[in-house]
């Protein structure tokens, strides 16, 4: 079965997408298992508390080893084995958003060395789709205005500007695997072109 991730900047609409497919899903008859990065398993949550934390300062490459420490974990107790047991797996965002926010937004680069690690750090895991949310920097600003914000998502224009870059980047180099979602649309109109795709995935045999 399918192991699905969802990936685009904050506020691009990922976590009502994620509720909408797994719905959808679950309707047919195959409940998937959802997770949110970071977190899914106690240690990986606890990962997450140290990285959302306003009084931490946080040096750049210390943040992408947390955020892959997490990711270690959630892969290892839990995503691997549901995929051998016949699960399908869905993911509020996976490492391209390591990618995308340390490698793009913090400026760690080096997209061929990151790859590489990403692969060591999940046990060879690549997901089947990744649906990449594709917003404009004023949706997302407008649709984050009311939230409360924790010091990941306390970077500036230029930090947003430079992790938007890098998934189109990705999204160039792995078009096999990364499907482009114009996430303008209402919430419905979305959630029917990802299903069409989807509905496919998990009729494929193996
Ligand atoms: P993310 O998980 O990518 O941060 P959310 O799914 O939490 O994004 O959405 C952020 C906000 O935008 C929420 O208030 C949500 O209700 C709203 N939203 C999500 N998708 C759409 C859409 N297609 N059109 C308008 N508003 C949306
Ligand atoms: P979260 O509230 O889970 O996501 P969202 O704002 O998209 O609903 O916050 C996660 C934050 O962590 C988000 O700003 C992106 C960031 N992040 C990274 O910087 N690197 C990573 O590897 C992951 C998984 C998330």
């Amino acid at each position: 079965m399918p192991f699905i991730t969802f990936e685009g900047i904050d506020g691009s609409g990922k976590s009502t997408q994620v509720e909408l497919l797994r719905r959808r899903m679950a309707a047919e008859g195959h409940e998937p298992v959802v997770f949110r990065e970071p977190g899914g398993t106690i240690l990986s949550e606890r990962v997450r508390a140290v990285l959302l934390d306003h009084t931490l300062s946080v040096d750049p490459m210390a943040e992408l080893l947390l955020f892959s420490a997490a990711r270690c974990q959630l892969s290892a107790e839990r995503i691997r084995p549901l995929l051998k047991a016949g699960r399908v797996v869905i993911c509020d965002r996976f490492y391209d958003s390591t990618v995308a926010y340390q490698g793009g937004g913090r400026g760690l680069g080096e997209f061929e060395w990151l790859t590489d690690f990403n692969r060591r750090v999940t046990g060879g895991l690549v997901p089947d789709r990744t649906y990449y949310i594709r917003v404009s920097p004023e949706t997302s600003q407008r649709r984050r205005a009311d939230r409360e914000v924790d010091r990941l998502e306390a970077g500036g224009d230029a930090f947003f500007s430079r992790v938007q870059e890098t998934y189109e980047r990705i999204a160039r180099e792995m078009p096999e695997r990364f499907m482009v979602i114009d996430g303008e649309r209402r919430p419905e109109a979305i959630a029917e072109e990802i299903w069409d795709d989807a509905e496919a995935l998990i009729q494929e045999p193996g």
